[in-house]
């Protein structure tokens, strides 16, 4: 399938343009459109690793439905033949990588949960046996499953970085009920995605989740479960005190560290063989999450 970068170059005017997804504002509705667009230090490049946008949408998609019974989602369709027009008229360009959505009063929260020790968790756990104010054993070594899984939330902030927050403050930012709620749904659908994930060998180590109020039910919108908001890793290749290999952006990453480049606008060329390994991680992980449902999302890669 031909790589997408820009809904521009279909002719459309995207509303947001967001690192990854173009995003039609329809009064009550979103169209989202997951480009092959990737980012790396906060950086948008040039090149497009293909098939990574349908790859994101489908495996968010194939998520929410598996957790219909839990919690609401806010997808209306993912058939781009009912997609509005002018959307409709490219259904061909559009198909795996767009849905339509309720749109929802997002809640300003990025509701984390870590059920393993990595990244910034691994950094501040070194600091002070702590992760965003949980206290944790001693002893414990890089990439080690925690004792139960954390809900270690931060603020969404339209512009900068997120900021971890303690649970008091989401308290503060929307009650005490919703705050509850979204930590008790994002545990449970930490522990449901994890469990999945491990009967098919790999782990789920962390995760985010954002939430909104449609037709006043909270309800789960974004994206769930991809690699771009999880860190996933191979189970077989899992051994604490060494950082796992992931299936996400690691393969680019470790590429652009070898250059001499400072990690701000322009970006480096890409060699195509880092695309293409690249592309095969995405593809490989939905392979090996959702192999049953397949025939759902084969036709669009
Ligand atoms: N149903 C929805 N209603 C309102 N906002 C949504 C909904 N689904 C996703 N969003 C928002 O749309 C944006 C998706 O674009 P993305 O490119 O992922 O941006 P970001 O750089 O913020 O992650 C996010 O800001 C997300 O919070
Ligand atoms: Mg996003």
């Amino acid at each position: 399938m031909t790589a997408l970068r820009s809904t521009r170059d279909l002719g459309l005017q995207p509303g947001y343009e967001g690192k990854v997804r173009d995003m039609f504002d329809l009064g009550d509705r979103f169209l989202i459109v997951t480009t092959d667009r990737i980012s790396a230090f906060d950086v948008i490049m040039n090149d497009l690793v293909p098939d990574r946008g349908t790859v994101l949408n489908v495996m968010s998609l194939a998520w929410m439905n598996r957790f219909a019974d839990l919690i609401p989602n806010h997808m209306i369709t993912a058939d781009p033949q009912e997609f509005p027009e002018p959307f409709s008229g490219h259904a061909r360009l559009l198909g795996g990588r767009s849905v339509l959505v309720k749109k929802a009063e997002r809640f300003p929260v990025e509701c984390i949960v870590r059920g393993y020790l990595a990244g910034s968790g691994w950094k501040s756990y070194q600091k002070d046996r702590t992760v965003c104010g949980h206290e944790l054993p001693a002893g414990l070594r890089l990439a080690d499953q925690l004792p139960e899984p954390i809900f270690t939330p931060s603020t969404k902030e339209d512009e900068g970085h997120d900021e971890n927050i303690p649970y008091e403050t989401v308290v503060e930012l929307i009650g005490p009920e919703h705050a509850a709620t979204l930590r008790d749904i994002s545990l449970r659908l930490y522990r449901e995605g994890a469990a999945h994930a491990l009967a098919h060998g790999v782990i789920l180590a962390d995760t985010k989740f954002e939430f909104g109020i449609i037709d006043g039910q909270v309800t789960l919108i974004d994206e769930i479960l991809t690699p771009d908001s999880s860190r996933f890793w191979p189970a077989d290749r899992h051994h604490p005190g060494q950082e796992p290999p992931s299936w996400d952006k690691q393969i680019l990453r470790n590429h652009l560290e070898t250059l001499d480049w400072d990690h701000e606008p322009p970006p480096p060329e890409l060699p195509a063989e880092i695309l293409e390994r690249t592309a095969l991680r995405y593809t490989e992980v939905l392979n090996i999450l959702f192999p049953d449902e397949s025939e759902n999302w084969r036709q669009y890669l």
